[in-house]
């Protein structure tokens, strides 16, 4: 047994990650007197919510006729009928009034001439259930929403006494008798280890986009909650799809925000035609993501690629008004200069479809609450875990996530989470402690890593499982490719019991860290791949070529994926479809999300 001495930390609630969804959780929680810690591995302005740009969703009506309904709508059209009608119906309701708690927190919106709230236009937010023109939803702060909320809740979160331990990196967590009971954490700073006891475990860790070789996400994204999760032998939900962004700068993967197209750009092939006019004809470049990164990638396949190699396509923004582009996309214009050397009022911006989001993550119900499905019970809860923001699946984002309808999803989720706790957690009760065996076991596994004497190093088996993802896992999918990448994952995974790891310190030890995320990277990429070739339909981001229609009557249920060392279990569980409300009670008319042909 490993030798570490710890030191152990008592709280009502610990949060494990410090992004948008962490720090609005660990916010509600503190303004309710809980006492709340959130452990995060970078400074949390640093987290990856820095770098959401276009916006967040709320239907506000602030540039004209808007409602939570419609919102409703166009996030089930965009889940391609795999969201639950509980969670959407949840996050569409709430999102007025979480933009509100925000703007009132303090975060600084761009604004219209009479002062409210500056909404732009973003793919696949209509009005009038998907009949009438575009809508203006996706509330603002320039190009740097997600940077302007970061440090807006950050500032709250201290002020409202929430304790931060910054750059300790949360190895596993502490399940005693059948309950989550706390988390077991590395400082990178000084290399002690730490056990934190809690009432209430929450994961907000993010997304997994660095399973991949290119990715609009911090090199931070290594689904740090999916990987602790996996190895308390709980699954995770609709790993197979995989959102990519249309817009990454070609060659470096950067973001440019679908905010561009809101404002009024549009893509281009090599004959210079506006080709989503053909392929989707209402919503042309503000279609939804999905669709677009397809229509993209099928104009490079047919030879209307741009650039030597015709393999990429073309962002014109140089007809936009110069004042709009630095009142409202002054970020993106400088991201362009810098990665792709473009001056955006003069040139086209080379982009690419780019991994940017993961639909998928571990199962939650609308509360954040982690399940534990069972045959008999496929929404049972695993006490005293939450998980929400992208590490999470409530699910609201389905088989496809509607730009600016992340954002929304961390500040609504983190929030129920936060109201959820504080009706759930016993505050007089003792603080469980813990299962003396189960941090044993994690530090077991975080001294076999520090002593790791294989021959495979971390970065070639991080490469080889990122480039297996891209091309195997990728915007199409064919039963070849999908059971060819199986094979390949499964071979990987299974190197990582020959890893080598050259740094045995503990002390900013970055060789043990990144082997740490690998080791978390690892069973997100391979449940991913296993549920995609798995799945005999085309849904929302899963473009099957095999299957090419969506199947409702066989496959509109959630996958779930347990890991079993480098291989994966698979079982199902229904899709939500009883909405909070009735018609009668105010909520939605069913018949206007009966599935249909999804066309934009
Ligand atoms: O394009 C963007 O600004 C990204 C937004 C999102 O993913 O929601």
């Amino acid at each position: 047994m490993a030798a570490y001495e710890t030191q152990t930390h008592d709280y009502d609630v610990v949060v494990v990650g410090a992004g948008g969804a962490g720090l609005r959780a660990t916010l509600g929680m503190a303004e309710q007197g809980l006492r709340t810690a959130c452990v995060t591995k970078v400074f949390p302005t640093r987290s990856h919510t820095v770098a959401a740009q276009g916006g967040i969703a709320a239907s506000l009506s602030n540039m004209g006729p808007d409602s939570w309904q419609w919102h409703m709508y166009d996030t089930v059209k965009g889940s391609d009928w795999l969201g639950d009608t509980d969670a959407m119906e949840y996050l569409a309701r709430e999102a007025p009034k979480a933009v509100y708690e925000l703007e009132h927190y303090g975060v600084p919106f761009s604004r219209t001439e009479d002062g409210r709230i500056y909404q732009r236009p973003f793919g696949g937010h209509t009005t009038e259930y998907g009949e009438g023109p575009p809508v203006q939803r996706t509330c603002a702060a320039a190009d740097r929403t997600g940077h302007a909320i970061l440090h807006t809740l950050y500032g709250q979160s201290l002020k409202n006494n929430a304790e931060f331990f910054i750059e300790y990196f949360a190895l596993d967590l502490i399940v005693t008798d059948g309950r989550c009971t706390g988390v077991v954490c590395w400082k990178l700073d000084d290399g002690t280890i730490h056990v934190f006891n809690a009432k209430m475990v929450v994961l907000a860790t993010g997304g997994y986009g660095r399973a991949y070789f290119s990715a609009t996400s911090a090199h931070t994204c290594t689904g740090d909650g999916g990987g602790m999760v996996a190895r308390a032998g709980l699954p995770l939900q609709d790993m197979e799809f995989v959102q990519f962004h249309p817009t990454g700068i070609y060659g470096s993967g950067c973001l440019i925000t679908e905010g561009a197209r809101g404002e009024g750009g549009y893509l281009t092939n090599s004959e210079g035609e506006r080709f989503m006019e053909r392929y989707a004809p209402t919503y042309k470049d503000l279609a939804s993501r999905d669709v677009v990164s397809r229509c993209m990638t099928m104009e490079i396949r047919e030879g209307r690629g741009v650039g030597a190699d015709k393999d990429h396509i073309f962002l014109n923004l140089m007809h936009l008004p110069p004042e709009t582009l630095a009142e409202r996309l002054p970020g993106i214009s400088e991201s362009a200069k810098i990665f792709a050397g473009v001056d955006v009022t003069r040139a086209p911006i080379p982009v690419l479809p780019t991994v940017h989001y993961n639909m998928g993550g571990i199962p939650t119900n609308y509360w954040g609450e982690v399940l534990a499905p069972t045959e008999s019970d496929p929404d049972a809860i695993f006490p005293g875990l939450m998980a929400v923001g992208e590490a999470g699946c409530a699910s609201v984002h389905g088989a496809n996530r509607l730009g600016s309808n992340s954002l929304i999803d961390l500040v609504v989720f983190g929030r129920a989470a936060a109201i959820r706790a504080g009706q759930v957690i016993d505050r007089v009760g003792a603080v469980p402690s813990t299962d003396k065996g189960a941090v044993d076991k994690a530090l077991d596994r975080f001294d076999g890593l520090r002593h790791a004497k294989g021959t495979t190093s971390t970065a070639e088996l991080r490469d080889q499982m990122q480039r297996t993802m891209q091309l195997d896992a990728a915007v199409f999918r064919t039963d070849k490719t999908l059971a060819e990448g199986v094979g390949k994952m499964e071979a990987i995974a299974g190197k990582m019991d020959d890893i080598k790891v050259t740094d045995r310190g503990l002390i900013w030890n970055t060789d043990l860290m990144e082997t740490l995320e690998l080791t978390n990277l690892m069973p997100n990429a391979l449940t991913t791949i296993v549920a995609a070739e798995a799945r005999k339909e085309s849904r929302g981001a899963h473009a099957h070529e095999d299957y090419p229609e969506r199947d409702d009557a066989n496959w509109r249920k959630h996958s779930l994926a347990w890991v079993e060392g480098n291989r994966v279990k698979l079982a199902y569980r229904p899709v939500h479809l009883e909405p909070l409300t009735t018609a009668e009670e105010g909520g939605i008319d069913l018949n206007k999300i009966a599935p249909k042909k999804r066309v934009y």
